[in-house]
């Protein structure tokens, strides 16, 4: 992989081709491909996250993140990320697994407490020299480094000095350790994530009070915490968030771009949204979900400032960025990283807006109905039509930024069969949905599938998977086996054609009749 190539010169590459994809293939939909049909330097990964695979927990002068506090609690249904996969150990042989796979990407994530155990100040040798490892590993495998500094693993220490992402410090102390990654691996590591899904990271943390650091307060919570203000710190989070992000980009464009030529993006969690009925009040609350969950992050990069819903029901209580601030964030980003599952309908629900104490879920104004319950091991309904949507979202209105889809992917129980047909259909829908995309204009940079390994779920615990490979968490050894999807992924990367039929996967068990 040519790994300097500009995202403006793969812009106008990617044109040149999406024109030859429009002129040979408009007449087929993209239920059979492969991966010729995508750009040569369209990335395809998998992908993971720190807490969720590392383990270690304790080991070498790491010390907690707001996750190993919340787990540890007992809120994660009695789970935690102690061991996870072990990849603190394990990382040789995981990457061995994703030669094996033919990945040309790995999306992973820094604990930032294992690295900076107080949260700033001196460096963790031991986890600067695992981080350098894996990233060598990587590299000499010809595998494409990923890297998101934040993904929702907060170290404990900044929570407990000064509420970390609700006080203006945190803007410092991210971007020193941004700083620090950035010296120590960006010579290799070229992709950028500052924070992952701060959407959703807010809601959970903030309003609800379902997720760490569990703020929130009545009457809002949704469990039995009260020490935050969900009408305000939700806003109040992504602000400083924000200005992380901004800060931390200006620092690399300061003082690494010109050397390490890499990107560096925020990723946003998205999900395909339909009014539930043709009523005009239901399309604009549903205009009005993409404002406060998408455009609260993406508008702000593009011009910014807060999309006008949003600021119109929020008033005061969403912070208004200052000039100085809103030339910072405006523009700050290489690309879009996009986490995407599913698809909810929307109604009007304006009447709330009579309340005179109204949190960021109140301000939005709708409800949203999702298909199926996030807590629970449902599969997700295979509807690929909402990443389209998105794709055509972010492409007209959001002046189409190189995009990279971070996270996209089936759940099943983790004691399903290693047969896991519903992921192999997901993936093949869903990827032949991003080529159609691609096709008609999308400036997308790559593609993870979510998640390289069955492991800690934020919201499931052990209890749902979304793994190519299966970890039997029985065995002390916790070995990995490859499911059907793995080896599916495995066959495409290696340039088969995967068609509905699957038909060309001859050396796996027979599944034609399923795509019928
Ligand atoms: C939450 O913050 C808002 C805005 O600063 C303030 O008016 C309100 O009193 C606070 N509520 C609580 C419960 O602290
Ligand atoms: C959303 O609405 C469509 C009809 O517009 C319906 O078929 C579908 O079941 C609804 N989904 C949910 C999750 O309610
Ligand atoms: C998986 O676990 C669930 C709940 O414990 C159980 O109902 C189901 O039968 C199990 N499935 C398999 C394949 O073991
Ligand atoms: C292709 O893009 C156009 C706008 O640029 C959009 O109207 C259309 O719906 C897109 N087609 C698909 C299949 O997404």
């Amino acid at each position: 992989m040519e790994q300097k190539t500009s995202l403006s010169l793969s812009l106008s590459l990617s044109m040149v081709l999406t024109t030859i994809f429009l002129l040979v293939n408009l007449a087929a939909g993209a239920d059979q491909y492969s991966r010729d049909d995508f750009p040569l330097d369209f990335v395809f990964g998998s992908a993971t996250s720190a807490y969720q695979v590392e383990g270690a927990f304790n080991e070498d002068g790491r010390t907690p993140s707001i996750w190993d506090t919340f787990a540890h609690a007992g809120y994660a249904y009695g789970a935690n990320g102690d061991v996870a996969c072990d990849d603190y150990h394990k990382y040789k042989e995981d990457v061995q697994l994703m030669v094996d796979m033919g990945l040309e990407g790995y999306r992973f994530s820094i604990s930032w407490s294992r690295l900076l155990p107080n949260g700033r100040g001196p460096i963790n040798p031991k986890g600067l020299q695992y981080y350098n490892n894996l990233i060598n590993e990587l590299i000499s495998n010809g595998i494409q480094p990923h890297v998101t500094l934040h993904n929702f693993d907060l170290p404990q220490a900044l929570e407990d000095e000064y509420g970390g992402w609700v006080d203006r410090q945190i803007i410092r102390d991210f971007t020193n350790y941004a700083d620090v990654c950035f010296r120590e691996f960006g010579d290799r590591v070229l992709y950028w994530t500052t924070v992952n899904e701060p959407n959703v990271f807010a809601l959970g943390g903030y309003d609800q009070g379902n997720s760490p650091p569990q703020r929130c307060s009545p009457p809002f919570c949704v469990t039995k915490s009260n020490r935050g203000n969900s009408t305000y710190e939700p806003y109040l989070a992504v602000h400083h968030i924000l200005l992380a992000h901004s800060s931390a980009m200006k620092l690399y464009r300061r003082k690494y771009r010109d050397k390490q030529q890499g990107f560096v993006g925020i990723s946003v969690y998205t999900f395909g949204v339909i009014p539930q009925t043709d009523t005009e009040k239901d399309k604009v609350a549903t205009q009005r979900v993409c404002d406060f969950f998408i455009g609260w992050i993406v508008e702000p990069l593009l011009h910014g400032d807060y999309p006008n819903s949003m600021k119109a029901n929020a008033g005061v209580r969403i912070p208004a960025f200052t000039n100085h601030e809103s030339k910072l964030v405006k523009g700050s980003y290489d690309f879009i990283g996009i986490i995407h599952y599913t698809n909810a309908n929307i109604t009007d629900n304006s009447d709330i807006l009579n309340n005179k104490l109204r949190d960021y879920t109140a301000d939005m104004a709708a409800k949203i109905i999702f298909g199926l319950d996030f807590f629970s091991n449902e599969e997700y309904a295979i509807t690929p039509w909402g990443l389209q949507q998105q794709l055509n979202i972010f492409k007209s209105r959001y002046g189409n930024p190189p995009i990279l889809i971070y996270e996209n992917g089936q759940r099943t129980a983790s004691n399903s069969s290693l047969q896991d047909v519903s992921r192999v259909k997901y993936l093949h829908r869903y990827i032949g949905a991003v080529l159609d995309a691609l096709r008609n204009g999308s400036n997308i940079k790559g593609y993870f599938a979510w998640s390289f390994l069955d492991l800690f779920e934020l919201l499931n615990g052990y209890r749902s998977s979304f793994g190519l490979y299966y970890v039997d968490r029985d065995d002390p050894e916790l070995k990995r086996y490859p499911k059907l999807s793995a080896k599916w992924y495995k066959q495409f990367l290696k340039g088969r054609r995967s068609t509905s039929r699957v038909e060309t996967i001859t050396s796996l068990v027979s599944i034609d009749h399923l795509f019928q």
